[in-house]
């Protein structure tokens, strides 16, 4: 009876440690914050509708900076001389009428510093009215492809700023194939592209304040709700961040995280295809025993 006494207080406490310490701990260590589901209630409304053709003669300007590749239109500068320039590589602007809100996108190019909410933002306002913003918008959503893949979502919107290790992606671009020379075993193209990283990094960093984080394992290190509501609002997890606010849509999010999840976790699919085997194998052995059992008290009824 004592022992019985015994164990259920210590089960009490354990519980209460569990319900009342953890969570109470978690809601301290990270602000609860309600994202708003990409929907960028802060921005007005569009009062205006864009028109495609007038837009596409007004992004013209936009290749003084920036590459539209499936447009056939190349980048003024690579990417090292781009950082040089501006602390970052322009992104490429063939997806982004897939992947950014629309209201965001208008917003964006009107005041860039404003709508990201980063103290500085190397771009410029690049459009002269609503009008025009709407007009440029149209026609990046009209050469946008249907469907873009989780490793092209990540590239356009962060790959800029964050290497993904795992994936063998660095903010210039995937890194080469390449093979070290026979006679000497080094691999000067190789060592090559590394130095290009460094100078790159080094003037990002000088540009954000910090070199951004490699992502290849954030998926297992933050919560999805962090992620989420973070790349939604940097400011709302870490006010004053120079992390930009991106303006992505729920979908293209979603593909940001799908990639996050390949290449951090990517076990996870054959752990979850384990997990009917493990609980067959139990339900398997617990009738094992069952059977062992009856037949063990079988002569004594
Ligand atoms: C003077 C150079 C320059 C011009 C011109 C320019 N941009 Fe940019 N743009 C940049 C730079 C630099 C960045 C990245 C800045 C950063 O990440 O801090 C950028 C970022 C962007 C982004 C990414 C925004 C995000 O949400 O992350 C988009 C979209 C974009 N520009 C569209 C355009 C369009 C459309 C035009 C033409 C109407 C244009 N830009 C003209 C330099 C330029
Ligand atoms: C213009 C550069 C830039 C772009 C684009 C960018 N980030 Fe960041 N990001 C940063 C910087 C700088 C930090 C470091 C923030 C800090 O510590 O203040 C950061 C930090 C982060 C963190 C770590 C936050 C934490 O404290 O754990 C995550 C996660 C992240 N970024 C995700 C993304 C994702 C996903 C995208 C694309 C949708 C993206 N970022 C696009 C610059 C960028």
């Amino acid at each position: 009876m004592k022992e019985l006494k015994i164990l259920g207080i210590v089960v009490v406490f354990t519980l209460i440690l569990y319900w009342g310490v953890e969570p109470f701990a978690h809601s301290q260590m990270h602000k609860h914050v309600e994202g708003d589901d990409f929907k960028y209630a802060d921005l007005p409304a569009l009062k205006v509708k864009g028109n495609a053709e007038n837009g596409k003669a007004l992004a013209a300007a936009c290749v003084g900076c920036h590459s539209i590749k499936s447009q056939g239109m190349a980048a003024p500068m690579d990417a090292v001389t781009s950082a040089q320039t501006y602390g970052v590589n322009p992104p490429d602007l063939s997806d982004m009428g897939a992947l950014l809100d629309e209201k965001f996108f208008a917003h964006f190019l009107l005041d860039p510093a404003k709508v990201t909410k980063s103290k500085h933002f190397a771009m410029p306002p690049s459009a002269g009215s609503e009008q025009d913003a709407a007009d440029i918008v149209a026609y990046f959503k009209s050469i946008a492809p249907k469907e873009v893949s989780p490793k092209e979502a990540y590239e356009a919107a962060c790959g800029r700023c964050h290497a993904n290790r795992y994936a063998k992606w660095t903010q210039i671009g995937e890194v080469p194939k390449t093979k070290s020379n026979i006679k000497t075993g080094v691999d000067l193209e190789a060592l090559e592209f590394k130095k290009k990283v460094g100078t790159y990094e080094n003037k990002l960093a000088d540009y954000m304040g910090k070199l951004p984080p490699d992502l290849s394992i954030i998926i297992r290190a933050r919560s999805e709700k962090f992620l989420e509501t973070f790349v939604e609002d940097p400011q709302s997890q870490l006010p004053g961040t120079a992390m930009p606010r991106v303006g992505l849509t729920k979908e293209a999010y979603e593909k940001v995280k799908a990639y996050l999840e390949e290449t951090g976790d990517p076990s996870k699919p054959k752990r979850e295809a384990l997990g009917p085997w493990v609980i067959g194998y139990f339900i398997l052995f617990a009738f094992l025993a069952f059977l062992w059992k009856k037949s063990i008290w079988k002569g004594h009824h």
